[in-house]
């Protein structure tokens, strides 16, 4: 049988995304003051320890394992307490290896993406108050004047921030980052903070290399209600509004709106965007109850027939992966790269089926005349999961990872992706190889749920 393929357009781009405190090891000036705080937070108090030792050196076969995958770009964070572990003050040897991984990936034909901001942050700023002070904002300008100066030559796509409302959420209103607070109007200044250091940033990078692209990691969740009834709908649309709408709204019209606070303009927010990184994993269906504050008074009742997920993390859910572009597209009409998406699963059971699924997705987009530029999967490897740490159920690797030994074994669903990425597509072979079940779905024209007009 002749065989079908979504095929991407030419130069599309395919990779991994990582970050610094996920891999490098000893990173012990940011964000192991909180796992040495042994609050319990984080899962069985662990630590990242050396990580999967890219600071040791593993970067190199690392970097070799994304080539044997066929990847043309990764994303990786420049870690700030290393370079910087002092105000103004540099560490010339972090420097030099940093530049040494950069050029490494050169090397290998695979293009980076540069994340400056990847939750983590030194102590020392931590020390000056974080993000909810405003002269971190300086703080920033100097973090990205450094990082320029450095390393601009050779860096050609920028992600200023990953996740900042995640970031904000965590540190400022749930309390499962440094520095713990619970308090929604810290997490309302911290989000200002984060769009006005964006600005910034994009004006210092754009100055220096009018031709570098900047945007920033923006994760969207689908937030929707199980019973359209008026108590489920007031928290869903909370969600909404602060956790996907306002930073996105902001960045469109320059004009800063949350429930419950004065309005903030940001003019010089408007045009600091050449491209949005979409990061997208799950759906929550919500209910209403009056017990859940850490999670927008929602209680998540995953569809039946979704696969199992492990606790918190809402349902597994690629199929909205063309809604969640398509809306995005239409707020920002910016070029998208879908700057993360994956599945925890440690038996490697669901990955095959998710990268399927979601890669048949951004195909859809791509074939709306949506600009989506390329893909990194979350992650190459299984590493540090923030406060799961080394949690089993949280496992995202497209290579397994021997904690131990630090070996690394390649996973079915990191062949398939591989032969996605060297296909530049995915075919009718692929999928009765790797996902036999979806056969039928994505070569026999089955319309998929995601078809469904929703907005998220
Ligand atoms: C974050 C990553 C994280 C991943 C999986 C994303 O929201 O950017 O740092 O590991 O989700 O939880």
């Amino acid at each position: 049988m002749a065989d079908a393929l979504y095929r991407f357009p030419e130069g599309f781009l395919w990779g991994t995304a990582t970050a610094a405190h996920h891999v490098e090891g000893n990173c012990n000036n940011s964000w192991s003051h909180w796992e040495n705080l042994e609050n319990g937070i984080i899962y069985q108090n662990q630590k990242h320890g050396i990580a999967v030792d890219w600071w040791g050196g593993r970067w190199r076969e690392d970097f070799d394992r994304m080539h044997y995958l066929g990847h043309n770009t990764h994303r990786l964070s420049i870690e700030w307490s290393r370079v910087e572990p002092q105000p103004g003050v540099i560490d010339e040897a972090a420097v030099r290896q940093y530049r040494e991984m950069l050029e490494g990936l050169h090397e290998r034909g695979i293009r980076p993406m540069v994340t400056l901001h990847h939750f983590t942050n030194p102590m020392w700023l931590e020390d000056e108050g974080g993000w909810v002070v405003p002269s971190v904002v300086d703080r920033f300008q100097r973090w990205t004047e450094i990082v320029v100066e450095h390393f601009g030559d050779i860096i050609d796509l920028w992600c200023t921030f990953n996740e900042p409302m995640v970031y904000a959420v965590q540190a400022y209103l749930v309390g499962f980052f440094y520095p713990g607070k619970r308090n929604p109007w810290k997490m309302y200044q911290a989000a200002e903070m984060l769009l006005r250091a964006h600005a910034v940033a994009y004006q210092v990078i754009k100055e220096k290399y009018p031709q570098a692209e900047v945007g920033l990691a923006k994760h969207i969740v689908i937030f929707d209600t199980i019973w359209p009834h008026f108590i489920n709908r007031g928290p869903v649309w909370l969600a909404r509004r602060i956790f996907n709408q306002a930073f996105l709204d902001a960045l469109a019209t320059g004009e800063l709106r949350l429930p419950l606070r004065k309005r903030v303009m940001l003019p010089d927010i408007t045009n600091t965007l050449d491209y949005i990184g979409l990061n997208y994993y799950q759906r929550y269906r919500g209910g209403f109850s009056p017990t859940a504050p850490k999670t927008f008074f929602l209680t998540q009742t995953p569809d039946p027939e979704s696969p199992p997920s492990p606790p918190m993390w809402g349902e597994i859910y690629p199929q909205g992966t063309f809604e969640v572009i398509k809306n995005m597209w239409q707020k920002l009409r910016k070029p998208i790269y879908i700057t993360e998406t994956g599945t925890p699963d440690f038996g490697d059971d669901v990955r095959r089926w998710y990268i399927a699924m979601a890669v048949r997705e951004i195909w859809r987009a791509v074939n709306f005349n949506i600009p989506v530029k390329g893909i990194y999967y979350w992650t190459l490897m299984d590493n540090f999961e923030w406060i799961a740490a080394y949690n089993p159920q949280f496992r995202f690797g497209l290579y397994a990872t021997d904690f131990e030994t630090q070996a690394r074994t390649i996973r079915r669903s990191g062949e398939l992706y591989r032969a996605i990425s060297l296909a530049n597509g995915l075919s009718s072979e692929m999928v009765r190889e790797y996902v036999p079940e979806l056969t039928e779905r994505l070569f026999q024209g089955e319309p998929g749920q995601s078809e469904v007009n929703r907005s998220s």
